[in-house]
């Protein structure tokens, strides 16, 4: 059993019942947050890489929660020179957690900290809980190694950005479906910002006529898989 919370923006919670680990905790800082990052209590976070838009709040709560910041290296070393718990990763690396598998993949985007400290190269990441694989591509443009990525880790769960401007937009996020080809689909990186604003279920309406199953996720909204 994995469950999966949406908390908006790319922000999602994987909880198998025994350890909760949530990804780009950007809580704070966005409008539409159905929470406050004190209401976030988790064993592990995931930041694909440094934009305040999904390094978020990462460090405060690592601090909180003792909960260590698992990024690539020049992220992870950031974050713990900000006082944070970090493990240390890179693309292409994985690496066997207590609660399953996290991998690196390459994202098509930039990285740095709102200071402008370079933060490493952006990632996606691949995380296995409960015998389900999900595939956070982090803030990305359409690649073809999505299909690479989809045959060597087969993907039960992909979280998609289609707002497009910074990331894909719907058409290239429904061909990035087509390439990991993945059990089913979930829309993020949508609507937070007036030039993000994307209609997720024009998206999901798309993957389905395409023969893909997917949900649009209400803020704050959990399901279980
Ligand atoms: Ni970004
Ligand atoms: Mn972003």
């Amino acid at each position: 059993m994995l469950k999966i919370t949406y908390y908006g923006h790319s922000v999602f919670l994987l909880d198998d019942g025994k350890t909760k680990l949530i990804i780009d905790p950007f809580i704070e800082g966005n409008p539409l947050s159905p929470i406050k990052e004190k209401d976030v209590n988790v064993n592990y976070i995931v930041v694909t890489h440094g934009h305040g838009d999904h390094l978020g709040d990462a460090v405060a709560i690592s601090k909180r929660c003792d909960a260590p910041i698992i990024a690539v290296n020049e992220l992870a070393n950031y974050v713990a020179s900000k006082g944070a718990k970090a493990h240390n990763m890179h693309i292409g690396g994985g690496f066997n957690f207590p609660f399953g598998r996290v991998k690196f993949t390459i994202a098509h985007h930039g990285s740095s900290s709102g200071e402008g400290t370079y933060t490493g190269e952006p990632s996606g990441v691949l995380v296995t809980m409960s015998g389900k694989t999900v595939y956070h591509t982090g803030d990305t443009g359409l690649f073809s190694d999505m299909k690479l990525i989809g045959e060597m880790n087969p993907v039960d769960i992909l979280l998609l950005p289609i707002g497009d401007n910074f990331t894909m937009g719907i058409d290239d996020a429904v061909k990035a479906v087509e390439l990991v080809n993945p059990k089913f689909v979930v829309p993020m990186h949508y609507n937070t910002f007036p030039v993000i604003e994307a209609d997720p279920n024009v998206f999901i309406a798309k993957v389905k006529a395409n023969g893909f199953n997917g949900k649009v996720f209400n803020f704050g909204e959990t399901v279980e898989f």
